[in-house]
């Protein structure tokens, strides 16, 4: 029997209303920051926040027509739907079960959610590669969609001014070529503690901090080593190596983690790809936005080889090594 493959037919992306800027930020919840701190530490200049009552589903509704679209493939014809969100709609029923009835897809196959936090899209990727492969579905819509504004703490400017609202998705399908070449993930659960949102609902109430709760520096160090070994890991799995890259897309945390580890990797600065300046930290939404915006500006394309990773709270990180 031949070997069954899976790979992207297509991405789509969505962004809700206008660009927020660092000085509109700091005006409306009147931080104690400025646009060069802010700039200076972490490269972000803007990101979009969803109005009051846009949900992560609509986000990630809006990104999933313009993958379909762009896959040439009805929502009929999907049988798999992972969306990786920490920002779900609801504590049930699944944003992937809402977002099946939003693409008017009636007994339409799996659909749930992965909670990985920012590793979510590449731990979402490596599951839908997953059941591809073993020949149970042949046609997976893997988002990942977050509105982190609604879990920020206005008043702590250390973490309120990094983080953004947005999704991305992309069409996996059965294919004879590879186009998935290898995918690593981990979790490390003893380093919950420094990123995290600690409430939960319960009697009603919420217990504990409803919050993004973040000890930044050890994120960092965490991020820089974690992300530059799962590189190296996906790259010995399919036998290659960094030189043979076309382009890496790590997770859009913080310029400075992306610079750091394209170099430890002797990747060139011009073939990773940023847009942390513009869309700031959507979580499990920043790879495939990132991802769909490339493709869709001509830049990124049939043929090239491409490493998407991402790391976060749990800790959890992982790679995706692929063709487009
Ligand atoms: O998706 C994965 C999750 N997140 C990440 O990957 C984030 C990883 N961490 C980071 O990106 C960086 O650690 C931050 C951008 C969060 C912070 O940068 P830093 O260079 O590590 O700064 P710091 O936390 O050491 O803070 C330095 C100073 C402190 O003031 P003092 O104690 O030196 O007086 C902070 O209170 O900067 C202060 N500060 C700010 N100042 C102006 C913290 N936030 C702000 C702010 N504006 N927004």
């Amino acid at each position: 029997m031949a070997t069954i493959h899976s790979r992207i037919t297509g991405t789509g992306s969505y962004l809700p209303g206008k660009p927020v800027t660092n000085p509109e930020l700091i005006a409306a919840h009147n931080l104690e920051s400025s646009d060069e701190w802010i700039v200076e530490r972490t490269g972000i200049r803007a990101r979009h926040l969803a109005p009051t009552g846009v949900a992560a589903s609509d986000l990630a509704f809006e990104a999933c027509k313009r993958a379909l679209e762009a896959a040439g493939r009805p929502a009929g014809d999907v049988d798999l739907i992972i969306v990786a969100t920490s920002t779900p709609d609801y504590v049930f029923p699944s944003t992937a079960a809402l977002l099946q009835a939003k693409l008017g897809i009636g007994n339409g196959g799996v659909a749930f959610d992965l909670q990985a936090v920012c590793s979510g899209f590449v731990y979402a990727l490596a599951v839908a590669d997953k059941f591809i492969r073993s020949g149970s579905h042949k046609c997976a819509l893997v988002i990942g969609a977050e509105v982190f504004s609604r879990i920020l703490d206005w008043k702590d400017r250390g973490t309120c001014v990094l983080f953004g609202d947005g999704a991305g998705a992309v069409v996996l399908e059965a294919s004879k070529t590879p186009g998935i070449l290898a995918t690593a993930l981990h979790a490390d659960g003893s380093h919950h503690g420094i990123l995290s949102v600690p409430g939960q609902v319960c009697g009603g109430k919420v217990i504990g901090d409803p919050f993004l709760r973040m000890d930044g520096q050890a994120v960092f160090k965490f991020a820089v080593k974690v992300l530059a070994d799962v590189a190296r890991e996906v790259l010995d799995a399919a036998n290659m190596t960094a030189d043979q890259l076309d382009w890496l897309i790590p997770h859009q945390a913080n310029v400075r983690i992306l610079q750091s580890t394209a170099k430890k990797l002797h990747v060139p600065a011009e073939k990773c790809v940023v847009t942390v300046d513009h869309h700031g930290n959507t979580s499990a939404a920043s790879i495939p936005l990132a991802l769909d915006e490339v493709v869709r500006s001509g830049k990124v394309g049939a043929g090239d080889t491409v490493l998407l990773e991402g790391v976060g709270g749990g800790f959890t990180w992982g790679a995706a090594l692929l063709k487009l």
